[in-house]
């Protein structure tokens, strides 16, 4: 039996070594953790539903133009990408007051913020992911001007897109998270959004409810967590036949 050679093994995925060159398989486990892993768990058929869910999402804004990492889905739980170089932040999009953002600044979740707003964060486990801004990017060679300048311009067209997408399956999009990789051709390098989109890395509540449809479920012990991935990939259509 060939067994495919592990990379890597974050939080929530295990990269193995593609099937071609330059490719890598995305390997997504039910594993959940949260507030830098001090807090783990699993969400049973989580994996299975964040696979479809960030095939269909990095499908639609490759329509739209956005270059992303992702090349097919290969099976339930893996998908084959493009081996990348990650930039080393985390892009965070806002568009209601939440999370950290509510708890740093002393403001009331659920606040509509008066326009998006996109925040970096330093990748970096050991140091707790902590916010820099364009200046510390900038200055300790994180990015490029010009690929910074390219991260906001893809992560501001990515809200307004994804906004319209989930407000017609009846969700608001509160904030998410976006990681960016360089592919290299010779000398060239070009910027593709990598990693996934699913509820593990954005809020989403019920347009009419306000009920949270994503991983501060798990988080905030909530209770509900499998249903509201599934709730999640159903609106989207791609809830897969059990
Ligand atoms: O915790 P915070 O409010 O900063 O999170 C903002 C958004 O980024 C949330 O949607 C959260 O799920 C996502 N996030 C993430 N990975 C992190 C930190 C935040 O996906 N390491």
């Amino acid at each position: 039996m060939s067994r495919k050679r592990p990379i890597y093994e974050g939080k929530a995925k295990v990269l193995y070594e593609g099937t071609e060159p330059g490719t890598i398989i995305q390997y997504f486990k039910d594993d959940a953790t949260a507030f830098n892993a001090q807090k783990r768990g699993t969400i049973a058929g989580k994996g299975v539903l964040n696979n479809m869910i960030t095939e269909f999402v990095m499908s639609r804004l490759a329509e739209i133009g956005i270059p992303t990492h992702f090349i097919r889905r290969l099976n339930m739980r893996e998908q084959l990408v493009r081996k990348v170089e990650i930039v080393p932040i985390e892009v965070v999009v806002r568009n209601i007051c939440a999370g950290s953002m509510a708890k740093r600044l002393g403001l009331e979740e659920g606040m509509k913020l008066p326009r998006p707003i996109v925040e970096f964060y330093y990748k970096d486990d050991d140091l707790g992911d902590p916010l820099v801004s364009d200046e510390h990017v900038l200055a300790l060679g994180w990015a490029s001007p010009e690929e910074l300048e390219e991260i906001v311009g893809y992560s501001l067209r990515i809200n307004d897109y994804l906004c319209g997408l989930m407000r017609g399956i009846g969700l608001k999009l509160v904030d998410f998270k976006l990681e960016f990789g360089r592919l290299f051709d010779n000398e060239f390098s070009q910027l593709v959004l990598a990693d996934e989109f699913s509820p593990d890395n954005c809020r989403l509540w019920d347009a009419i409810t306000n009920e949270k449809m994503d991983k501060d479920r798990f988080r905030r012990d909530l209770g509900g967590v499998e249903e509201a991935y599934q709730e999640v990939a159903r609106r989207l259509g791609v809830l897969p036949e059990s």
